[in-house]
C-alpha cells in the first residue's frame, strides 16, 4: 500500500512520545461511551513514553503535511509480551532472539481514518521485524474492533488462540503472521 502524496512516513523517536500519547487519549475518549473494548492501552502515561525510547522497541508514524501525526505504530521484543505467544511457535524458533516480533500497537488519528494508514504502518513495521530476522508476527486484537480486526486478516494475521484480558475482562485475540 503506498501513502497519499502529500503524506510521509517517519520515525518516531521519543521527541514525538508525547504527540502519539495525545493521540491515544484522543482515541480512547472516543470509544469510551461505546467501544470501550476495542483499544486497550495498559502502560501507565510515562511507561507509554518510555516505549519510544525502549531499545527493544521501535515506532512508525504517518506525517500530514501540517506536520502532525495522521497516525503512528510501534513493534518490540518485550519478552513480558512475547510470553504470551510462546505456546504458538515451536521453541526452537521462539528461543532465538529477534525470531518473534511483536506489533506493540496501531493508532490512526481521529479524523484521518479510512486511508488504509493501519496497513502502511503494519507494513513498514513489519519489513523492520522481518529485516532483523522475525519469522512470527504477533499481535492482539479485540474481536469486536471490526476495522481492526478486518486490517489483521488483509494482512495475513490468523488468530491462534484468545484470552481475557485480566484488568477489564475483555476478550482478546491472538494473532500471529508467518513470514
Ligand atoms: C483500527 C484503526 C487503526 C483503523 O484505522 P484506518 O487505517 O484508518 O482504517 P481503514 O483505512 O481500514 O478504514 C476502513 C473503513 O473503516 C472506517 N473506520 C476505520 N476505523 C474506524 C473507527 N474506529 N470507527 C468508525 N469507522 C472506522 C474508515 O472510515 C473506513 O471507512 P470507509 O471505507 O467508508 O472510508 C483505527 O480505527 C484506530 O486507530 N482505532 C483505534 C486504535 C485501534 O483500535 N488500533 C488497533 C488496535 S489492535
Amino acid at each position: 500500500m503506498t501513502l497519499p502524496n502529500d503524506c510521509r512516513l517517519v520515525v518516531c523517536d521519543s521527541k514525538r512520545a508525547q504527540e502519539c500519547l495525545d493521540m491515544c487519549k484522543a482515541i480512547l475518549a472516543d470509544i469510551a461511551a461505546k467501544n470501550p473494548s476495542w483499544y486497550l492501552i495498559d502502560e501507565t502515561d510515562d511507561e507509554y513514553r518510555a516505549l519510544f525510547s525502549n531499545p527493544e522497541c521501535f515506532a512508525l508514524g504517518i506525517e500530514a503535511p501540517d506536520g502532525t501525526l495522521a497516525g503512528c505504530g510501534a513493534a518490540s521484543y518485550r519478552a513480558e509480551e512475547l510470553e504470551r505467544f510462546r505456546p504458538y511457535v515451536p521453541a526452537e524458533d521462539f528461543a532465538v532472539p529477534g525470531r518473534v516480533g511483536y506489533v506493540e500497537f496501531i493508532q490512526v488519528a481521529l479524523g484521518c481514518r479510512g486511508c488504509g494508514f493501519q496497513r502502511v504502518l503494519f507494513q513498514e513495521l513489519e519489513k523492520i521485524l522481518v529485516d532483523r530476522g522475525a519469522k512470527y508476527l504477533t499481535s492482539v486484537v479485540s474481536p469486536d474492533n471490526k476495522y481492526s480486526l478486518a486490517n489483521f486478516h488483509k494482512e495475513g494475521y490468523r488468530e491462534v488462540g484468545r484470552y481475557v484480558h485480566q484488568r477489564t475482562g475483555y476478550p482478546r485475540l491472538i494473532m500471529i503472521k508467518n513470514v
